[in-house]
């Protein structure tokens, strides 16, 4: 197995100029599938809510629930690092709260958390307690109520102070922050400004590194995302593999002499 991947040296990586490969995962077995591809950093999403429970965004995703996936997720994780992404109400009241919140996290497994928006003193406190911190900027799923939906930010003037936000994180101590859908250019102005490394997500070509969410990788949706681009056909082999069964149980063909005891 190739070296342990921690927050420390996912910043060396961007000294070295090294893609940061991230991708999501939320259970043990596609954590296990994800680590054995050679992802550097594996996020339990609170993006569980939309591609697993079946919630229209992530603002219903609970703590006890991303305890639960983190959990289970941990168990196939070996070497990438073990992000869990703090839900939406459990950390922006204060920074004892968040702090709280990502105790559980880290004792269901978590090697750091993720949080969405500017909020430099819960990111202070939890780096001061030995709990790396992820940032997540740009379109924060968590605040699609207020966006009007899931809407590229930092067009415009307003580019100033998703800026204003990355340097506030950095001075606050997160060892790297999502860039989700930003202007490319954007993005790239703030990878070069900061001191961290930058994960992007429809935010182009110039981050340090990228994130996906993996049922889009996989192409389990039935939709394509214009930031996304499946490397299989997944929800079509899944039908034709789960169809193939019912058909061979319906002929009677299987199970076969070869399958009985
Ligand atoms: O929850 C999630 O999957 C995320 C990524 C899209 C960055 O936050």
């Amino acid at each position: 197995m190739a070296d342990k991947i921690t927050a420390p040296s996912l910043r060396s990586m961007r000294t070295a100029n090294k893609k940061i490969v991230c991708i999501t995962a939320y259970d043990a077995c596609f954590g296990a599938l994800a680590d054995e591809a050679g992802a550097d950093l594996i996020l339990v999403g609170d993006s569980v809510g939309n591609v697993m429970l079946g919630y229209t965004s992530t603002v219903p995703v609970t703590l006890q629930e991303m305890v639960h996936h983190t959990r289970a997720t941990r168990q196939g994780v070996k070497r990438a690092l073990l992000v869990a992404d703090l839900p939406f109400g459990t950390y922006e009241s204060s920074p004892s709260v968040a702090m709280d919140s990502a105790v559980a996290l880290m004792r269901a497994g978590a090697e750091a958390v993720k949080l969405e928006g500017d909020y430099p003193e819960a990111v202070a406190a939890l780096t001061k307690a030995g709990i790396p911190v992820m940032g997540h900027l740009g379109m924060t799923p968590q605040s699609v109520n207020r966006f009007g939906g899931h809407r590229v930010q930092g067009k415009g003037a307003s580019s100033e102070r998703l800026l204003e936000e990355a340097k506030s994180l950095d001075a606050a101590g997160v060892f790297a922050c999502v860039l989700e859908l930003v202007p490319a250019a954007v993005a790239s102005h703030i990878t070069e400004e900061v001191s961290y490394p930058t994960i992007g997500i429809g935010a182009g070509p110039c981050c340090s590194g990228q994130i996906q969410v993996l049922h889009d990788v996989l192409g389990l949706g039935d939709h394509v995302f214009k930031h996304a681009k499946p490397f299989m056909t997944g929800r079509q082999l899944t039908i034709d593999a789960i169809r193939a069964y019912t058909e061979e149980v319906r002929a009677s063909k299987f199970p076969g002499q070869e399958h009985s005891s």
